[in-house]
């Protein structure tokens, strides 16, 4: 167990890393940050942070002398990097688990060879492969790079009509990538579970989400489906998690089919923008949790207070003005965080709130109104 007072270093100096930090420090941790970037949103909360390339030994050995426990909020770290720090202190979730998640094609591979329900997918790596996969699984279909996406960066949809795969792989360019079949969802919904060092499990309230432009737009929770869809989603991101060996996080993307059945789209080992509604809505947050399953202390309740809309707000509310917060911040019940993000451009994530509402629909809309006025 590292208990309170010992330091947590976490690599990647993001939004996630920030709220992991500020979970810290309320449990009197002490927190690092190692980021590329200085002024980082997770800097400017940390004890310490270190500007350094995710390649540079010197400065990943100082991060090392400087922690008891690594933890990530960033998938693109490599795979030597974090061999080089697993060898001299913890890091959870292990390297291993992050080798899968951050790949794409590893990633739905490890879905199809465990048996968890996905999309149909074809590996392309050439204009060749993408014609056969586009017969094998039709359209529309999506094209996504295998490292390096988020955001729906890396993503090219192929819609049902004429197309010539030679000249979509060429205008795509980036290499390796995954064709999967577009799946007619009903629903995206996620599941955050934790896994602790000491081996407690849970899950928190599903919750159900809302894209616009391929971005996270609001997340609701809990999400209004049935409590069978509940359960299975539950139960399949549990499975996922200890089969992946998880300790701490693990995000769960899910397609909620008409039928009723689920098909995992992705899997983050981190915490996720999806579970950012538990900071004011849950007794203990996503952020917490994390701390708490990675340092091996028991885990706290997932119970929610009420239901919750979670707004993203991003960059492109600062364009040509500065947003305004101010019918935000006069709302009683409503819960604003900013990232401490310098530099506002389209489609960055610069902050969320949270709106309460009677039930899921009522909070929605509430949510819906309040964006209108930032
Ligand atoms: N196969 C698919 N069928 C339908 N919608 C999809 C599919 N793949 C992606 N999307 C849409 O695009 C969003 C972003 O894609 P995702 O694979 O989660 O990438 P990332 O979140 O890393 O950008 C999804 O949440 C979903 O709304
Ligand atoms: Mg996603």
């Amino acid at each position: 167990m590292i208990l309170p007072g010992k330091t947590i270093g976490i690599l990647g100096g993001g939004q996630l890393g920030r709220m992991t930090g500020q979970a810290a420090r309320s449990l009197g941790y002490g927190f690092v940050v190692f980021e590329p970037q200085d002024n980082s949103p997770a800097g400017q909360v940390a004890d310490l942070e270190i500007n350094a390339s995710y390649e540079d030994e010197t400065a990943l050995q100082r991060f090392a002398d400087n922690v008891d426990i690594i933890t990530y909020e960033f998938e693109n770290v490599s795979a030597k990097a974090l061999q080089f720090l697993s060898s001299r202190k913890t890091v959870f979730p292990k390297a291993e688990c992050l080798y899968i998640c951050q790949n794409r094609e590893r990633e739905k591979k490890f879905l199809q060879r465990k048996n968890f329900p996905c999309a149909p997918f074809e590996i392309i790596e050439s204009a060749e492969d993408l014609e056969k996969a586009i017969e094998k699984i039709g359209r529309p279909s999506v094209l996504k790079t295998a490292d390096f996406g988020y955001d729906g960066k890396g993503q090219m949809k192929i819609k049902d009509e004429p197309y010539e795969a030679e000249r979509i792989w060429n205008c795509f360019g980036l290499g390796r990538a995954v064709l999967e079949k577009w799946m007619d969802f009903e629903m995206e919904i996620s599941v955050m579970v934790a896994i602790g060092s000491n081996g407690g499990t849970c899950s928190f309230p599903v919750s159900e989400n809302i894209h616009t432009n391929h971005i996270l737009d609001y997340s609701l929770a809990p999400a209004r489906i049935d409590s069978n869809i509940r359960k299975d989603a539950e139960s399949l991101a549990k499975e996922i998690a200890s089969t992946l060996g998880i300790v701490g996080l693990l995000g769960v993307e899910l397609f909620v089919l008409k039928d009723g059945s689920l098909a995992v789209n992705e899997l983050a080992p981190r915490p996720h923008n999806s579970g950012h509604y538990t900071i004011d809505a849950c007794v203990t947050s996503q952020f917490e949790q994390f701390v708490r399953a990675v340092c091996g202390l028991p885990l706290g309740s997932v119970g929610q207070h009420k239901p919750v809309a979670m707004v993203n707000i991003l960059g492109d509310a600062w364009s040509g003005k500065e947003p305004g917060f101010s019918e935000l911040l006069k709302s009683d019940d409503v819960k604003l965080h900013l990232y401490g993000k310098a530099e506002p451009r389209p489609g960055r994530k610069m902050g969320h709130f949270c709106v309460f509402g009677e039930d899921t629909s009522d909070a929605f809309e509430r949510a819906k109104k309040l964006k209108a006025t930032v």
